[in-house]
């Protein structure tokens, strides 16, 4: 049933009661992507850079995110930054010119959680209504579809759903019919199977809800507590599915599946130097990068300047920049600029290697493995 409030209040106004909404702000939207955070989940990698940062198919993940805004018609960004990682995005992003956005970066001096990043950036976002993008998040198909949804419809607020095998990992929507209901974060119980993806809209009204609740368990001002009490007060949140794959690539496995996701659709191109080589499927090799006595099965993308030797590239690879793989094998695997790999006795799999990692075989006995390995490294040997 719709509450009372709402079918009282006139079209136009918002939960908050602050008055007639003028519609020529649904037009003028502003973005706010959350690239702050800790990213623990995808350590050591985030120990010295920025989650958001890691390439898929060797493009940052949060390059998607500015590139889904602005293919909705939303170009006026703020991103939300961390202390330790925010220098590294504002160096890789800049201005946003040359993604065709304008932005304006927003220091969160803790990660306090999703609602606190939207309190943080009250100040940029003002009295206009807003898209949150969460830096982390991957739609194959963007956010075109809801932003019109939104900019008709007017709602307080607007999620996205979609179901999922495991929703304990996520935030939850239950609905009535098509009426969002409740929304829980993480339960260990989960109501439905629709997580929330990463994408949100909001009015203005979201500040005063934000500002409402308090903490949760896990210490953060969660946004699925603040659209639960809009909720409450009655202000109308819809909800809109999700029709394309979409992926918060927060740990490993997200992060090569959205790598694979990715590279399946991508247009073949070679620009670099092939040699003695061979390539099957849809391959991108990026200028500068040189391919000797090599096999390579798409897809995968190569970097510039990358040096290929006497190897095989399997499926759902991205070798970034600058790297070197000579006389080994890999797949369903991403490289950071610079990584290394030589003369590997068996085939690198689902693995990610940092910047400027080296892994090498010793050939001749004693047959010993040596290491130097950062904090919180996973190695599986054979
Ligand atoms: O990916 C979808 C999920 O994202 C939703 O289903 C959940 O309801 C929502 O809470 C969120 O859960 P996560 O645990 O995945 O959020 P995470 O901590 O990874 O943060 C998401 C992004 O926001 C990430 O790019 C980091 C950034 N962030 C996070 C926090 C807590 C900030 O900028 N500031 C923060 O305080």
């Amino acid at each position: 049933m719709t509450p009372r409030s709402v079918l009282n209040r006139p079209r136009g106004t918002t939960a908050t009661g602050l008055g007639p909404y003028p519609p020529a702000r649904m037009q003028n939207l502003k973005g706010l992507i959350l690239s702050g955070g800790a990213g623990t989940r995808l350590r050591p990698i985030t120990h010295t850079s920025a989650k958001q940062l890691v390439p898929v198919a060797n493009k940052p993940v949060l390059f998607y995110g500015i590139e889904a805004l602005v293919a909705a018609g939303v170009t006026e960004i703020g991103i939300v930054i961390a202390p330790e990682t925010g220098g590294e995005i504002r160096e890789a992003v800049g201005d946003g010119s040359a993604l065709g956005a304008s932005v304006t970066y927003i220091p969160q001096e803790a990660p306090l959680g999703l609602a606190h990043a939207v309190l943080t950036a009250e100040e940029f976002l003002g009295d206009s209504p807003f898209v949150m993008y969460l830096g982390d998040n991957l739609l194959r198909d963007g956010i075109t579809d809801l932003v019109a949804a939104f900019r008709e419809h007017e709602p307080e607020a607007l999620i996205m759903l979609t179901r999922v095998p495991e929703p304990q990992h996520y935030g939850v929507a239950e609905l009535d019919g098509n009426r969002v209901v409740r929304l829980v974060e993480k339960p260990s119980e989960p109501p439905s199977d629709l997580a929330l993806v990463g994408v949100y809209m909001f009015k203005p009204s979201v500040f005063a809800a934000a500002k409402a609740i308090d903490p949760s368990p896990r210490g953060e001002l969660e946004i699925t507590d603040t659209i639960q009490r809009l909720i409450d007060e009655g202000a109308k949140v819809e909800h809109h599915l999700v029709k394309g794959w979409w992926k918060d690539t927060g740990q490993l496995a997200d992060m090569l599946e959205a790598n694979r996701l990715v590279l399946e659709d991508i247009v073949p191109v070679n620009d670099g130097e092939l040699i003695d080589s061979t390539v099957e499927g849809r391959v991108r090799i990026a200028a500068g990068a040189r391919v000797e006595r090599t096999a390579i099965r798409g897809p995968a993308v190569i970097g510039a300047g990358a040096r290929i030797a006497d190897a095989y590239i399997g499926p759902y690879t991205a070798i970034g920049e600058g790297c070197e793989l000579v006389g080994s094998e890999i797949e369903h695997s991403i490289l950071l600029r610079g990584a290394k790999v030589r003369n590997l006795a068996s085939r690198m799999e689902a693995s990610l290697l940092g910047r400027d990692v080296s892994v090498t075989s010793s050939d001749g006995l004693p047959k010993t493995i040596r290491m130097m390995v950062g904090d919180s490294s996973e190695l599986t040997l054979p």
